[in-house]
């Protein structure tokens, strides 16, 4: 067999690691692949002599990588959006299959490239775009394809997952905790993509075009991050059995798909609630395998490099894409007003007698049922104004349309002193 001829389009940490992997793994990588796996050239903007590139014709010039007659693959690496989907686009019209681990383009252009890979006869493998080194792409494709998959829920962004972590046992601030993360190379300089929970809407869409064959749909999902939960939140959640986590979850029904991604009250007992650090994992239902549990290393340069090398080696033994829907089709996607879960709230209250009762009844009138309420005197922040008392309640599943219209109304009343917090809580048991 020939061998399968790499281009290597950018020299950053991944790329790096995908070049440290090909080299370490090598014999084993080419006896999987049933040929050899050579990287024929590299491109990147700043020259590297310093890397060992296994031997591969070094350019500045991308184009150079892409066209060349003896590159047979192109991996993208250069990150960012606009340059990185043209290298993408340009390599499929040449009829190069592409390995790339950029979530932004995969999420947001996914039903163009896929149809472009399959209208040039060729493919595109992103098994590296979601959970770094977790094979959750194959998984959905290949290993759970005889399932109907109900709903999934993951724990996809290891930088929310640090901080939130860091808040829970050490009560470490948000800002605390994230300038450590950043401290130690876990967050960006900016970590708009991963606090606000774009990152994780990214991974989401990706998930979801696989699991519920609806395209990618990135616009559609309900996003929230990780910047409005405190410590406070987090202990009062523990003490009602809950770990507070940043999940994304997608769900299907016969009222529609369901995409969201925010922070989640999850019973302590549920395995993602341990899921701690930076580490990922994905709770995926499927409707004959069950629940089944992805965990690991959701970034760095080795993991994300063994989703890469998976994705060279099916190419270099000709295997394709399955069937993936690259369009909307019919199915519809639930605002967030029609989704239905749990309510985790947290009403700054008065101190005066009747006033548990008041939102009781708010919440009764609105067949909103409480499932657990905390309202402990040591909480009692005596140097404000008034004497007032954060009144915890945790609710059973309603659709939070009617829970917004509960929540209007509890806000409205004279002895709630200041905005409620609400958070969504689920207990992944009725599928
Ligand atoms: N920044 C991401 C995270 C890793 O914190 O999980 C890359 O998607």
């Amino acid at each position: 067999m020939q061998p399968l001829r790499i281009g290597l389009c950018g020299l950053g940490t991944v790329a790096q690691g995908v070049l440290a992997v090909l080299k370490k793994n090598q014999q084993s990588i080419d006896a999987r692949a049933g040929r050899e796996i050579r990287v024929a050239r590299v491109a990147s903007r700043t020259a590297r002599p310093e890397l060992d590139l296994l031997g591969a014709q070094f350019s500045t010039e991308l184009n150079d990588v892409i066209e060349a007659s003896d590159v047979d693959v192109v991996v993208e690496m250069i990150g960012g959006e606009d340059a990185a989907l043209k290298l993408v686009r340009r390599s499929l019209e040449l009829g190069k299959p592409v390995v790339t681990a950029n979530k932004a383009i995969i999420a947001a252009h996914g039903n163009e490239l896929l149809a472009l890979a399959s209208s040039r006869q060729t493919t595109i493998g992103f098994e590296a775009t979601v959970a770094g080194g977790i094979p959750i792409i194959a998984s959905l494709m290949r290993a759970l394809a005889g399932n109907e998959i109900q709903w999934l829920a993951g724990i996809i962004n290891g930088t929310s997952n640090y901080i939130l972590t860091a808040m829970a046992e050490s009560g470490q601030a948000f800002d605390t905790a994230l300038a450590e993360a950043q401290r130690l190379g876990y967050a960006e300089a900016d970590p708009t993509l991963d606090v606000e929970g774009i990152d994780a809407a990214h991974k989401l869409t990706i998930m979801a075009a696989l699991a519920f064959g609806i395209g990618f749909r990135f616009a559609d999902v309900y996003t929230e991050g990780i910047n409005a939960v405190s410590v406070e939140d987090i202990e009062y959640a523990r003490q009602l059995g809950y770990q507070v986590k940043h999940l994304g979850i997608g769900r299907i029904s016969d009222a529609g798909v369901e995409l969201r991604v925010h922070p989640t009250l999850v019973p302590q007992q549920q395995l993602l609630a341990s899921v701690n650090g930076v580490m990922n994992a994905i709770l995926v239902n499927g409707n004959a395998a069950g629940d089944t549990l992805y965990y690991g290393a959701g970034a760095g340069a080795l993991p994300t490099a063994s989703a890469v090398i998976a994705d060279l080696i099916d190419i270099a033994r000709g295997l394709s894409l399955p069937p993936i829907a690259t369009s909307e089709g019919e199915t519809r996607i639930l605002s967030i007003e029609d989704v239905e879960c749990g309510y985790f709230l947290k009403i700054p209250s008065l101190d005066k007698p009747g006033v548990f009762a008041k939102v009781a009844t708010i919440l009764s009138d609105q067949k909103i049922s409480i499932e657990a309420a905390i309202q402990k005197e040591q909480a009692i922040h005596a140097e404000s104004q008034h004497a007032w008392v954060p009144i915890i309640i945790l609710t059973q599943r309603v659709r939070e349309g009617v829970m917004n219209q509960a929540l209007e109304a509890v806000q409205q009343l004279p002895e709630v002193v200041g905005e409620i917090t609400r958070l969504r809580v689920e207990q992944f048991v009725d599928a």
